[in-house]
């Protein structure tokens, strides 16, 4: 047996050094760890167990027969985050540079099948330079079956990536295909194509960074959720998403024992400026409303005229949706739609309530949103609200105008309450523009047109601009004062913790992707 145990020990030593020690090293070079030291920082403490240590490729084009190592390019297995198991695999790049090939991408295959057939997380760390140039079809294949299993997953378990280094061609749409990207600064890309091809087709000079980097992919394009400084910082930020979000979609949202204490919250009656039209800062109501420090904000950087992410509200894991007037006036165009719809289906996917803040101008006018789609991006809003079946609650603070005021969570759509700050103004649009249109032939005739405006527009004002005909009608079930809007909350979101709610059965709804 002894010499039996040493051979296991050997192959096992073999395969912890992946590609080498002068491989490792360059990794490191690049301010970037391993596939192993990454796990070993995610995972707790000697929980990970690693499936298919062993493997190799049996390729043998290009002399790849000569180049074995074992684990072919990714470690996989589970192990557990704060005590509760997840699914994992981590690309390593020393490897043929972390590419995929038949044999890496069945590992990650069977990695999916364990998470999906358990009800577990899975998360995937990649790192890779895409389909492994050598193995040719086989590769492609490898990738088809990884985004095929992504899509049967999706909505049954929470599937997150963090981009550590390239990933780059058709392997973008693995993440693209899981809930939540992180990304690291100055040391991941994601692109369809390169700079070099993008430079022979269009002739663009354009670096990877600024083509597909973190900052890019969390600004620009939407793509990623979260960019974030290093790899440390990465996986414990990726480790701290994870105690917002259930195992599954049969599971209830986390929460943890919390003792009731006073929860007025007397800063908030003076959070909204006297002048509407001066902005404030939504973040400073959400993290006023929610546990202390419990905000987590998704989507920081990206169209910031929305809010969203996660918190807990009294121990309770929920998701937060809030128009931000600091930024546009809080106004809704094509990318905080898309924003907040996405996320909104993810939230109730896996059963977190939803708060909704809502301080509304309207859509964004233009040519720019009405040629880019506004009309079928605010619909992907409106779509996933009016088919979320968590408890969900809204709180009008200010504005409240036209069919952006549809499309929050009113009641109409399925809101389960809805409360409205005395400073609201419910109204198909703005004192202003309302005058404007329904008295131009009064404005323009009279002798002082401005002063005519100013005088129609204080009498719309005084008609529309407040939440009582809103309440009078029953659309808003409570004007309160900002104060208790916390104990309103915790209140409303335990009487409706068993709220059931199905949808007519179908095979599934068309949202106008
Ligand atoms: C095989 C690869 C590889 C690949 C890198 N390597 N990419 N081996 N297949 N796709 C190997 C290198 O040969 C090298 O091996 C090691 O990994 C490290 O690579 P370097 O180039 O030295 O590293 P670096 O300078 O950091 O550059 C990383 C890189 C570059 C930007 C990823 O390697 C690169 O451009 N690779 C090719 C990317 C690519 O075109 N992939 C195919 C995309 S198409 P040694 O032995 O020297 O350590 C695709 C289609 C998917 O993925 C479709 C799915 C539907």
């Amino acid at each position: 047996m002894g010499s039996k145990l040493e051979l296991l020990n050997r192959k096992k030593e073999e395969a912890l050094k992946g590609g080498g020690e002068a491989r490792i090293e360059s990794q490191h070079k690049k301010r970037k760890l391993t596939a192993r030291e990454r796990l070993n920082l995610l995972l707790d403490k000697g929980s990970f167990e690693e499936i298919g240590m062993l493997t190799s490729h049996r390729s043998t084009n290009f002399g790849l027969d000569k180049q074995q190592f074992l684990g072919d390019g990714v470690v996989t297995g589970y192990g557990t985050i704060h005590g509760r198991p997840m699914y994992v695999f981590s690309q390593d790049f020393t490897v043929f540079g972390g590419s995929l090939a038949e044999v890496h991408a069945k590992k990650i295959v069977r990695i999916m099948d364990l998470s999906l057939q358990n009800g577990i997380p899975m998360i995937g760390l990649n790192d890779s330079g895409g389909a492994r140039i050598q193995e040719g079809v086989v590769s492609l294949g490898g990738y088809a079956d990884i985004f095929y299993r992504n899509t049967m997953a999706s909505g049954v378990v929470p599937q997150i990536s963090a981009i550590m280094g390239p990933c780059a061609g058709g392997a973008v749409y693995s993440p693209a295909l899981t809930d939540f990207i992180y990304m690291v600064q100055d040391s991941s890309f994601m692109f369809v194509t390169g700079p070099n091809v993008v430079k022979t087709v269009t002739h663009e000079e354009v670096t990877s960074e600024e083509l597909g980097g973190a900052t890019t992919h969390a600004s620009k394009s939407g793509v990623a959720h979260f960019a974030v400084e290093n790899d440390l910082k990465c996986i414990n930020d990726l480790k701290k998403l994870m105690t917002y979000l259930p195992q599954n979609c049969e599971e209830a949202a986390p929460s943890y024992p919390y003792e009731a204490k006073d929860e007025t919250r007397l800063d908030l009656n003076s959070i909204i400026p006297d002048n509407p039209n001066q902005p404030y800062n939504i973040k400073d109501v959400i993290n006023q409303l929610v546990d202390e420090d419990s905000f987590y904000e998704v989507q920081e950087t990206y169209a910031e005229n929305i809010v969203i992410g996660f918190a807990f509200l009294a121990g309770k894991s929920i998701g937060v949706v809030a128009n931000q007037p600091a930024f546009l006036a809080g106004v809704l165009d094509s990318n905080a739609s898309n924003k907040a719809g996405r996320f909104v289906r993810f939230c109730d996917s896996f059963n977190i309530p939803l708060l909704v803040l809502e301080d509304v101008p309207g859509f964004l006018p233009g040519t720019e949103q009405e040629w880019n789609g506004i009309i079928n991006n605010g619909a992907k809003l409106l779509y996933a609200f009016c088919e979320a079946t968590v408890p969900r609650i809204t709180v009008i603070t200010r504005k409240a105008y036209g069919g952006a005021y549809d499309v929050m969570n009113s009641k109409h759509i399925g809101a389960d309450m809805n409360y409205a700050w005395p400073s609201s103004e419910i109204a198909v649009m703005g004192a202003k523009g309302a005058a404007e249109i329904i008295f131009r032939k009064e404005i323009q005739e009279a002798a002082d047109p401005a002063a005519k405006l100013l005088e129609k527009e204080a009498e719309y004002a005084e008609l529309f601009a407040h939440p009582y005909n809103a309440a009078k009608h029953g659309f808003i079930d409570e004007v309160i004062e900002p104060s208790v809007t916390r104990t309103k909350l915790i209140r409303a979101f335990d009487m409706l913790k068993n709220k059931v709610s199905h949808l007519p059965k179908k095979k599934h709804g068309n949202i106008p992707l």
